[in-house]
């Protein structure tokens, strides 16, 4: 089984996923966790490059063909292996944040990025993808300050330095996808307190996956 979780900056997924991961190991099943990009060994140098304040002259088609490059080979090396050997995979963004950024977000075409996403993915698409929703004025606070605190707003602060009408491009943007794939993604609000997103979460997860055993 195979979950993706998107969402602005600042959302909470990162405190949702451990959550989600614990409800399934609570049922027994063995899960994966893992993040894009950064989700390989190679991909972890991409991260370097893609975050850092400093790389503010990557173009947008620059950037696009790193975060497919970093997916292909997460896919390859590690999503596919894991869920073969029969885990639950949960990965922290994934093609649709490609679609979102690169399309919505920076004015690239997302019919050609769907297609490119295609090549990346190479079959394998998420069961479920659940995108946590939330204001992105709340968002970007909470994401600069959990920069701050741990030290990285030069090394992780790239995309947390864009203009606010750029997070809300991407808020939009989420929706807009969403609303073009509903049979994948669902949107879970994300604006109250952790107990209450998880619960929502784990209602989304219980109503479309309850057929799935993979
Ligand atoms: P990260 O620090 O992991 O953000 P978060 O904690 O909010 O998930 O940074 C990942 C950044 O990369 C995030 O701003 C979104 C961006 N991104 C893209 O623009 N395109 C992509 O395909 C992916 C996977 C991420």
């Amino acid at each position: 089984m195979f979950i993706t979780f998107e969402g602005i900056e600042g959302t909470g997924k990162t405190t949702q996923i451990t959550r989600v991961k614990e409800y399934f190991e609570a049922q027994g099943r063995e899960v994966f966790l893992t993040l894009e990009p950064g989700g390989s060994r190679v991909g972890q140098e991409l991260r370097k490059m893609l975050l850092h304040v400093d790389n503010k002259d990557l173009t947008p088609i620059t950037e696009l063909f790193l975060y497919l490059a970093d997916r292909a080979q997460h896919i390859a090396q590690v999503i596919r292996p894991e869920i073969e050997a029969g885990k639950v995979v949960l990965c922290d963004r994934f093609a649709d944040s490609t679609i979102v950024y690169q399309g919505y977000g920076r004015g690239l075409d997302t019919k050609v990025l769907q297609q490119l996403n295609e090549v990346a993915v190479d079959g394998l698409w998420p069961d479920l993808t659940i995108v946590l929703d939330i204001d992105p004025e709340i968002g970007l606070k909470r994401a600069t300050l959990r920069n701050l605190e741990e030290g990285k707003a030069k090394e992780e602060g790239r995309f947390e330095a864009e203009h606010i009408s750029f997070h809300n491009r991407i808020r939009e943007g989420y929706l807009t996808w969403a609303a073009l794939n509903r049979d994948r993604i669902k949107i879970a609000n994300a604006g109250a307190t952790p107990d209450e997103v998880f619960d929502r979460i784990k209602s989304i997860i219980e109503n479309n996956l309850t057929q799935q055993s993979k």
